[in-house]
């Protein structure tokens, strides 16, 4: 028995504009971004599939019959392993011997901070398994495949972080034919993002906004419209490449968010801090109540990094053309 051995690597993503109005029913835009998720599968002569995040400190037992995890661990961390055990059953449910795995995960980024490491994990976790049951799944079943896994974890999730996960780029979500548009954006956009170690629950904090919007439809609904223009305006600024413009509207979508409230102190200074360093613009990206903020400081990387490192996590991301690759070593 050869026992192959497959890599897939998926990017993570940041929402850029239109958090939260999004759930009501106004675009979004979000990019792919170069921190990845990297998944190994290795061939086992017995039915064990055992699975390992290492930088998380996480190793476990997966059973896919009965569907459960044996391990130890920080539950946040293990959620993780949730995803690769759907994803691995939505692939294949085999358990005799011989379809055993070695899974190995790595992270490039923060978990829970917004920048859709499950969806990453789940998306490079199908790709490696479709390969190496040569199933050679297209990007369009992966991508569905992976919402299905995030539905099934999570509850809800907006398609979002799977597509870019799966397609890599820019996205446009848009309101009136819920359709997922990929804009044609060819530089880099560097960006700094800065990652509060609070974790805000997205469930919670969109439930806040849906509260607020029923006590006051007049005042919120208002602001989803602004927010729905906001988001128009950034989609041509990224097309052109006007970086003040995207700054100035990463400003107002920032304050918008703040109405909404779901900004809290520390994603505050560090999104005035970056500004004061010079970021063209700062924002929280994602849902907000603790997890990151983006900057956009194209000259300004270094200074702003700096700034926020004393206080939270900094690190710089720049746009990931490409979406998840796989390799396969016999
Ligand atoms: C969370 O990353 C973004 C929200 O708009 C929720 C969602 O779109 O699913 C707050």
């Amino acid at each position: 028995m050869i026992l192959i051995q497959v890599t897939a690597r998926a990017p993570g993503k940041v929402i850029l504009f239109g958090e939260h109005a999004v759930v009501h029913g106004k675009p979004a835009i979000a990019v792919a971004v170069d921190r990845l998720a990297h998944v190994t599968l290795t061939g086992r002569t017995d039915s064990i599939i055992r699975a390992e995040i290492s930088r998380l400190g996480v190793d476990g037992y997966l059973n896919l019959e009965n569907e459960t995890i044996n391990t130890q661990g920080y539950q946040i961390e293990v959620g993780l392993l949730k995803y690769v055990l759907k994803a691995l059953k939505a692939v294949d449910h085999r358990t005799e011997p011989g379809t055993g795995l070695d899974v190995t995960v790595d992270i490039e980024m923060p978990v829970a901070s917004g920048l859709g490491s499950s969806a990453a994990v789940t998306v490079a976790t199908l790709a490696a398994a479709s390969k190496y049951h040569q199933l050679n799944l297209k990007p369009k079943a992966i991508s569905s495949l992976a919402h299905l896994v995030e539905l099934e974890v999570q509850g809800a999730a907006s398609p979002i972080d799977t597509t870019l996960s799966t397609y890599g780029g820019v996205i446009y979500l848009s309101p009136d034919v819920q359709e997922i548009v990929r804009l044609p954006i060819d530089w880099d956009l560097p960006l700094v993002i800065g990652h509060t170690r609070r974790q805000g629950n997205t469930g919670e904090l969109v439930e806040s906004v849906r509260l607020k919007k029923e006590s006051y439809p007049s005042v919120i609904n208002p602001i989803f419209e602004s927010i729905q223009e906001v988001t128009e305006e950034a989609r041509n600024a990224l097309l052109e490449k006007d970086e003040n413009k995207l700054g100035e509207l990463m400003n107002i979508n920032h304050g918008l968010l703040d109405a909404l409230g779901v900004n809290t102190p520390a994603l505050s200074r560090m999104v005035y801090l970056a500004r004061q360093k010079g970021a063209l613009g700062s924002k929280i990206t994602g849902a907000g109540g603790g997890g990151s903020i983006i900057a956009y400081c194209p000259e300004k990387m270094d200074e702003v990094i700096s700034e926020l490192q004393k206080e939270e996590q900094a690190f710089p991301v720049k746009l990931r053309h490409e979406g998840v690759t796989c390799n396969v070593i016999e």
